[in-house]
């Protein structure tokens, strides 16, 4: 199987290297406009080579990897869609609530296979949580806390573009959480504080939220984020239920030192960024990838679903900013009560 990638910055350069460590790929094709970075890329990469263009991808590939600036997705994602090419775009598909609508409808409509980066949807202990929760094994769903704090915050120069706090950082949570407990969000409550640095409230963004989502059938969830956590890159989801409790992301590597006797210390070894933390999960997105691609798979992550966590991102924010609950009707995302 032949699989292309469009655009060999940070977070494409992961997925070819991951690529080409896959039995079922025999080569990884390279195109970024910007001079000499494919070949760079491919240079240290068995099996890959540069492309010319994204023509040049979707004319040999068997499926398409989008790792470009989120503006240029749309774009994109339609030439695959054009091309019939299976195709795993990052997050988000659109960076508008308006736009992703269309086009989910234009990829529905199209039959083609689009899987998003969401990451969590492809980490084998998140794949395993779910599994617990669908079979029952945790009994009915009582409580789900998700803890995600980035090591250090971004460039300023980012704040700005970013589209908040929800949007940006929570917004994988606000993904992964509902899709774990898979009942409807009927009411959500967010506050933020800015307690890192004051870049971020002169983007009126905040660097510190919490959201609180009740579910249709009564569970709730705590979703708590931010830009900076002293020890490292921090994330977890704990679920509570009526016959178990289990938590993804608690390993020796959690940034995070227990003040039992026998409780764990954090070490030299804490997790320093998501690419260390998810490494799993990156590479098991392009295995479950090419397996979509095969026949093998479905789609964990299909495009309609990021419809849903960007309403509720956009929800917590109108939250914040009011003080006010907001409710989640189904279709508009959110309206104040
Ligand atoms: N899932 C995750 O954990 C995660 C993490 C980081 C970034 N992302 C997403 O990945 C995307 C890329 O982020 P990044 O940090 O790798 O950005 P980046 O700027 O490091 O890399 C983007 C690359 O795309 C290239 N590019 C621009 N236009 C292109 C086009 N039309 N065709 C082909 N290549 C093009 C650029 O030259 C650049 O090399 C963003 O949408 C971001 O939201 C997701």
């Amino acid at each position: 199987m032949r699989i292309g990638v469009a655009g060999v910055g940070r977070i494409g350069t992961m997925h070819a290297a991951h690529l080409a460590s896959l039995a079922a790929v025999d080569e990884v094709l390279l195109y970024d406009p910007i001079e000499g970075r494919a070949e760079q890329a491919a240079a240290v990469l068995d099996k890959a080579r540069p492309a010319t263009g994204v023509t040049g991808l979707l004319e040999q590939a068997d499926g398409v990897v989008v790792a470009t600036p989120t503006d240029t997705h749309p774009t994109l994602v339609r030439g695959c869609l054009a091309a019939g090419t299976p195709t795993l775009c990052e997050k988000p598909i659109a960076a508008d609530l308006a736009e992703m609508a269309v086009l989910v409808e234009e990829i529905d409509a199209s039959g083609t296979a689009v899987l998003v980066g969401f990451q969590r949807r492809f980490d084998p202990a998140v794949v395993e949580l779910r599994r617990r929760i669908v079979t029952g094994e945790l009994g009915p769903i009582y409580h789900v806390r998700a803890t995600g704090f980035d090591a250090s915050p971004p460039d300023p120069a980012y704040l700005p573009t970013s589209g908040g706090i929800f949007r940006d950082l929570l917004i994988h949570d606000l993904d992964a959480v509902p899709w774990l407990v898979g009942e409807p969000v009927a009411e959500v409550y967010a506050s933020g504080s800015v307690l890192v640095d004051r870049a971020f409230a002169d983007a009126d963004d905040v660097d510190n939220a919490v959201a609180l989502l009740r579910f249709a059938g009564g569970a709730h969830a705590v979703l708590h984020g931010g830009r900076h956590d002293p020890l490292g890159y921090d994330h977890r989801i704990e679920v509570l239920g009526g016959m178990d409790s289990v938590a993804v992301g608690l390993d020796p590597r959690t940034p995070l030192t227990s003040l039992e006797p026998d409780g764990p210390r954090v070490n030299s070894d804490a997790y320093p960024g998501f690419p260390e933390r998810f490494r799993r999960a990156y590479r098991n997105e392009m295995q479950v990838f090419v397996d979509v691609i095969g026949g093998r798979a479905d789609n964990p992550s299909p495009a309609r679903d990021s419809l849903v966590s960007l309403r509720l991102a956009e929800a917590c924010e109108r939250s914040r900013r009011t003080g006010a609950p907001v409710r989640i009707n189904d279709g508009d995302g959110g309206s104040t009560p």
